[in-house]
């Protein structure tokens, strides 16, 4: 049986969302002056908010992008740490500041692991940057050091973020329900 979805409200307009991430790449030009940094998307839902935030990153920061590609095992029992890699960086980390943006941290095991794993290859930091968070949903103690908006226990699509790989073209961000 077809679910027919429906978008309910905006929940983040664009322009809103614009001026976070104006707010955003301001700290992270400020962070990283005069130093290099590899930003990675976290594939797939980071691609439209990684290119606006790099857009705006000021040409003090010594840009590299690159990307990340993982599926979670996605249950509770498996360790921290476990993920597999479907496609991984081509930048090694070692020696190097790290960002990696994600889309939105729901439970947060998914950015932990990728956490443990990029520090496992002696990167120079590594710092996180998620476009939303959750915090009702938050399993683990991790906190991302750059937060665009917190959201409550909704799900939401739209400005990458999916339902069932759709959705991710909305140029906001909505609420959507069954
Ligand atoms: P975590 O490991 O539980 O933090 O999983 C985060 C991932 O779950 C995100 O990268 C999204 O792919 C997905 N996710 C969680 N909540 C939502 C939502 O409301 N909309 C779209 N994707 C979501
Ligand atoms: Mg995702």
């Amino acid at each position: 049986m077809s679910v027919e979805l429906k978008l309910r409200d905006v929940v983040i307009p664009r322009d809103k969302i614009a001026r976070r991430v104006r707010e955003i790449a301001d700290e992270i030009t400020a962070a990283y002056k005069s130093e290099e940094l590899v930003v990675v998307g976290v594939l797939k839902g980071s691609v439209i908010f990684v290119s606006d935030i790099v857009r705006k990153i000021g040409p003090e920061v010594d840009v590299r992008l690159d990307f990340i590609s993982v599926s979670s095992y996605g249950d509770s029992t498996s360790p921290s740490g476990e993920v597999r890699i479907l496609k991984d960086l081509d930048v090694s980390p070692e020696g190097h500041h790290i960002l990696l943006v994600d889309d939105i941290l729901d439970t947060g095991r998914t950015l932990s692991r990728l956490v443990s794993l990029i520090n496992a290859r002696n990167p120079k930091s590594v710092r996180t940057c998620v476009l939303a968070e959750k915090p009702a949903r938050k399993k683990t103690d991790f906190t991302p050091d750059y937060v665009g908006f917190t959201v409550p226990d909704v799900f939401i699509v739209g400005y990458g973020m999916d339902w069932a790989g759709r959705m991710r073209n909305l140029p906001d961000i909505n609420f959507v329900s069954e």
